[in-house]
């Protein structure tokens, strides 16, 4: 049964915390920064059809709702941005070498450590509301089905608190969304200084085969932009690119 407190929603077990916020969403009116928690998902959604396996208990599995009525939905990233960047400063706190792998996925050195599933409902060319899957890996130590994982307790070498996380996340998210209405430059500057393998030499697969090349720039859509060894800028949207690791 949904134990709710402040405006956190806590399940033992349920479906998807993505799922259930947009069942929310759809049935009435739902407060910004409310948030869906489970301690085990069993059909835990990752990008692109992709599941999300977690062991239960042992990591952080979260929605966020908000109505971002004062972005336009052409400028959707700033979102994508927002939540990286406050991610990004959470597992900072226990970990070095913590970057931000475009769009966004949260890396400790070439490791995956959180993924982000946004999912937004639009009104026009306004975004109506915005539901923020994350899955934080914190004290899962093995992994099965997944390239290159990690947690928090792999790399610091102890347990965490998952409530004192998403305290923590919360936190900084807002500080990011607010700010993110007056300092869009400066939010992508961060973005964009916290991207994995920025300005590095990296073999990229796209329709054309493999390439090396290196990450320039990242427009405000989102568009990633790499430019290969004979100099030529190339532009990709989200599943148009692949990194080789
Ligand atoms: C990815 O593929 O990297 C995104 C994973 C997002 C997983 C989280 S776990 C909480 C929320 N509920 C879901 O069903 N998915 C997201």
């Amino acid at each position: 049964m949904a134990e709710r407190y402040n405006n956190i929603i806590e399940f033992d077990e349920i479906s998807s915390t993505n799922d259930y916020a947009m069942s929310l969403v759809r049935n009435g009116e739902v407060a910004d920064f409310t948030v869906v928690k489970a301690n085990f998902q069993t059909k835990g959604r990752g990008q692109v059809g992709n599941h999300w396996v977690s062991n239960k208990g042992e990591n952080l599995l979260f929605s966020v709702i908000v109505h971002p009525h004062q972005i336009p939905a052409n400028e959707q990233f700033i979102i994508s941005q927002c939540v990286s960047l406050a991610l990004c400063n959470v597992v900072s706190l226990f970990c070095k070498d913590v970057c931000i792998k475009w769009p966004n996925d949260i890396y400790v050195g070439n490791k995956k450590i959180a993924g982000i599933l946004i999912e937004n409902l639009l009104k026009g060319r306004l975004i109506e509301t915005s539901i923020i899957g994350i899955g934080l890996n914190v004290n899962q130590r093995e992994f099965e089905g997944v390239p290159n994982p990690t947690s928090l307790q792999n790399e610091a070498g102890r347990q965490f608190d998952c409530e004192t996380l998403l305290e923590q996340f919360l936190s900084v998210f807002q500080e990011y969304y607010i700010e993110s209405q007056k300092h869009k430059r400066r939010l992508r500057r961060k973005y964009r200084k916290n991207l994995y393998l920025l300005r590095k030499k990296h073999l990229f697969k796209d329709n054309t085969g493999e390439f090396v090349g290196k990450i320039v720039s990242v427009e405000n859509d989102g568009k990633l932009h790499i430019r290969d060894c004979k100099r030529n800028e190339r532009e990709y949207y989200f599943k148009e690119v692949e990194y080789i690791l």
